[in-house]
């Protein structure tokens, strides 16, 4: 099993484990041993339809670990549900010693993180998450948090969990739509350091997209996320609180953020993941335009993101980005930082208004 560091200066701050196991419970329990008390929240949707996330949580529940279920929405990641784990480790007496499990996606290992972060001002969690979009980026870095007032993750910590554990596993039972979520986010991350993965990654989800069934492809699937999240330990451990490096991983998202907004309003189904991959694609094409890169990249990446089954054209009129743009919380004054790609594996970061970019697109 790899195991991958995320380094914060001279301290070991997390760990990710990338285990291939077919069953990942007997190398998760060695891992768990080394913990006195073991608190668990499952998504229960997740362990419903997964089998590999149902057995661990059985698994834990037979050792007598406390377990929480809850309901993975949007309209449910919020105060109250931290409010309900913070009621349910203070019933079952969870104290400094604990570690907290979180079993899910990115909604449920945010959610889970937040509250154990400020749980009796900060007790250790860890995550094992299901779905691809979290294996590859919000299960890693300590991004935790929860929608407030509308506004998606305001209120939150920067925190690293002990570790996360991925198994590729989990991915069997997931819907095609969150596969590609996680397809978008893997191959965001490897326009911004590529190391021969982006190609791999775009063969893999084309053979996917092709009917490829994905348990033929499960090992490779593991070691491209396991490439994933070296790309995203390293970034987070030379810039953890995204002073600089850690904005490239923004790639797609100021545009991303706009559409997800928009679509918000329109009640229009836009998961983020999606709208990260049609934002990539207007990060290239603002790169050709203002020279950057060599001119065909969105080309390149329409080509590629369609082969894999991405949608890549943005389903609002462009000019309705621009002020929807304004709405996003890393807008910091009128200029916005832009990350653009240059070619497969360099970024650059640009600061325009929101009305340049556009106009770039236009
Ligand atoms: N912290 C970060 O850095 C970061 C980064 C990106 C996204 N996020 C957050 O992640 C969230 C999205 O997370 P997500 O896309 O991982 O999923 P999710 O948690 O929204 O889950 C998606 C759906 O899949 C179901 N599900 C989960 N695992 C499954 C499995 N193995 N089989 C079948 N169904 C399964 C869930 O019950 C849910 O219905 C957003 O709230 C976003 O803000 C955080």
């Amino acid at each position: 099993m790899e195991t991958i560091f995320v380094k914060t200066g001279t301290t070991l701050a997390s760990q990710i484990y990338n285990c291939p196991d077919a069953d990942p419970v007997p190398a998760l329990d060695a891992i768990l041993a080394g913990y006195d008390r073991v608190y668990a929240v499952a998504d229960s949707l997740a362990a419903e339809k997964c089998p590999c996330a149902g057995k661990i949580v059985e698994h834990l529940s037979s050792k007598g670990c406390p377990i929480f279920g809850i309901n993975a929405s949007e309209a449910e990641k919020s105060m109250d549900t931290v409010l309900a784990i913070a009621s349910f480790l203070m019933e079952q007496g969870a104290d400094r010693d604990a570690l907290v499990l979180a079993i899910g996606g990115g909604i449920t290992t945010d959610m889970t993180g937040f509250a154990a972060s400020i749980y009796k001002r900060g007790v250790r969690f860890a995550f094992f998450p299901t779905t691809l979009l979290s294996q590859v980026d919000a299960a890693i870095g300590g991004k935790t948090g929860v929608n407030f007032l509308n506004y998606k993750n305001i209120l939150g910590v920067i925190r690293q969990p002990e570790f996360t554990f991925l198994s590729p596993s989990v991915l069997l039972s997931l819907p095609k739509e969150d596969l590609l979520c996680g397809c978008a986010e893997m191959l965001k991350t490897f326009i911004i350091q590529d190391d021969g993965n982006y190609q791999k990654a775009v063969s893999l989800f084309s053979a996917l997209h092709q009917g490829v069934h994905l348990s033929s492809l499960l090992s490779e699937i593991s070691a491209l996320v396991g490439a994933s999240a070296r790309v995203k330990a390293g970034v987070v451990s030379r810039d953890q609180f995204e002073k600089g490096e850690r904005r490239n991983l923004n790639l797609g998202h100021t545009f991303a953020h706009a559409m997800e907004s928009l679509a918000m309003e329109n009640n229009i189904h836009l998961p983020h993941g999606l709208a990260v991959g049609i934002g990539t694609v207007l990060a290239a094409k603002c790169a050709d335009s203002l020279g950057l890169s060599d001119g065909s990249l969105e080309r390149r990446l329409r080509t590629d993101f369609n082969a894999c089954g991405l949608p890549v054209d943005c389903p609002f009129p462009l000019e309705n980005l621009a002020p929807a743009m304004y709405k996003d919380k890393k807008a910091a004054g009128k200029k916005v930082h832009f990350i653009l790609p240059e070619g497969i594996g360099k970024v650059v970061v640009r600061d325009m208004t929101p009305e340049e970019a556009v106009e770039l697109i236009g």
